[in-house]
């Protein structure tokens, strides 16, 4: 499973094969690894959780961090190894980056489906359709829902760390600590409190913007940082990336807000309109439809600066991502 090259014949990219050849990647590491042998019932509510449905944004933004830094800096060419052995050497590591990064791709994922799964629950948003489905609780009930969000979140770390394997156990821990970040009191977690205790409260901007950057920023943000070390980047290209991150996770969350008032249920696959009905506050809510909207071009042209000064030299499924990001309907 091989990387299909950023660079295109004519020096033309498209987005729309190389988003493919990733997805069904993705797909088919998911469907094999996800919820294989887990008892009573509860593969079943994983593997419903997670496959078959979502955008998988954040899986996608793994691996386009992981080439645009393999692609290095401009006019920096792929030196020819020494000897055949460490040609073998070299092409063994480089086997074991892009499972790591497809690895950590999935990890990602498992995170992002458990925290809808319990984002749904009754005692957080109270949904009943999820990715055009049924929502997991209302499927299988409340506790297996809970204990698929539970097994997903633990099985992202074990993916991360697999048995005999040439991904360089410093790149594992790394995976997992930036994972962690993400997913936990700094991250996703974190930012769910917050709109939990938020719930009817007059936000000001800046109390509004730290709590979308945890709930929903920061697992982006991460996700593009877990590529970048997969593919070791350097400190100032990782900078980059990390502000890239930032800009386009808040800008996704943003454009959340803006789907829940603009777009139909059918169209999201949940059910829109939830936010003004459980009096969240959000970016629309305080601040009108018309500046949100103004507020997410102006991130994403926050993202494609961070990339034009992050030196990389092919940065354009990272920028095409934060355009979709922007531009989704759903
Ligand atoms: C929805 O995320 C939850 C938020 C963080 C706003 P996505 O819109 O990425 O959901 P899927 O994965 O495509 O279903
Ligand atoms: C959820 O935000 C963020 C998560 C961490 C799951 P929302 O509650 O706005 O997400 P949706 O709109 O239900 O997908
Ligand atoms: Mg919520
Ligand atoms: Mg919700
Ligand atoms: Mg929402």
């Amino acid at each position: 499973m091989s990387a299909v090259p950023l660079t295109a014949a004519a020096g033309s990219f498209e987005m729309n094969p190389w988003s493919q050849h990733h997805l069904a990647r993705v797909e088919q590491a998911l469907s094999q690894w996800v919820g294989v042998d887990a008892p009573a019932g509860l593969g079943d509510a994983m593997r419903y959780a997670v496959l078959d449905g979502g955008k998988r944004l954040r899986p996608l933004l793994v691996l386009a961090a992981y080439e645009a830094v393999c692609s290095g800096a401009p006019g920096e060419g792929a030196r020819p190894a020494e000897s055949s052995s460490a040609a073998m050497d070299a092409a063994a590591l480089r086997a074991a980056m892009d499972e790591a990064a497809l690895r950590a791709a999935c990890a990602v994922e498992l995170i992002h489906a458990y925290s809808l799964v319990h984002d749904d629950m009754p005692c957080m948003d109270n949904d009943i359709l999820r990715r055009g489905k049924p929502t997991v609780h209302v499927r299988f009930g409340e506790a297996q829902a809970l204990l698929a969000g539970d097994a997903l979140q633990a099985f992202a770390f074990e993916l991360l760390t697999p048995d005999a394997t040439l991904i360089p156990a410093a790149t594992q821990a790394t995976l997992c600590r930036l994972l962690a970040r993400a997913a936990g009191s700094a991250g996703m977690a974190g930012g769910q409190a917050i709109d939990l205790a938020s719930v009817g409260v007059a936000l000001n901007e800046e109390q509004l913007r730290q709590m979308h950057r945890l709930k929903t920023g920061a697992l982006l943000q991460g996700s593009v940082l877990m590529g970048a070390a997969c593919g070791q980047a350097p400190a100032a290209a990782r900078d980059a990336l990390s502000d890239y991150g930032a800009a386009m996770g808040l800008a996704f969350q943003v454009v959340d807000d803006i789907l829940d008032v603009v777009a139909d249920s059918a169209t999201l696959g949940k059910t829109a309109g939830k936010d003004a009905a459980a009096d969240k506050p959000t970016y629309v809510s305080l601040l009108g439809l018309a500046w949100a909207q103004a507020h997410a071009q102006e991130l994403l042209e926050q993202a494609q600066a961070a990339l034009a000064r992050s030196g990389l030299a092919d940065t354009r499924a990272l920028a095409a991502l934060a355009e979709m990001v922007v531009s989704r309907s759903h």
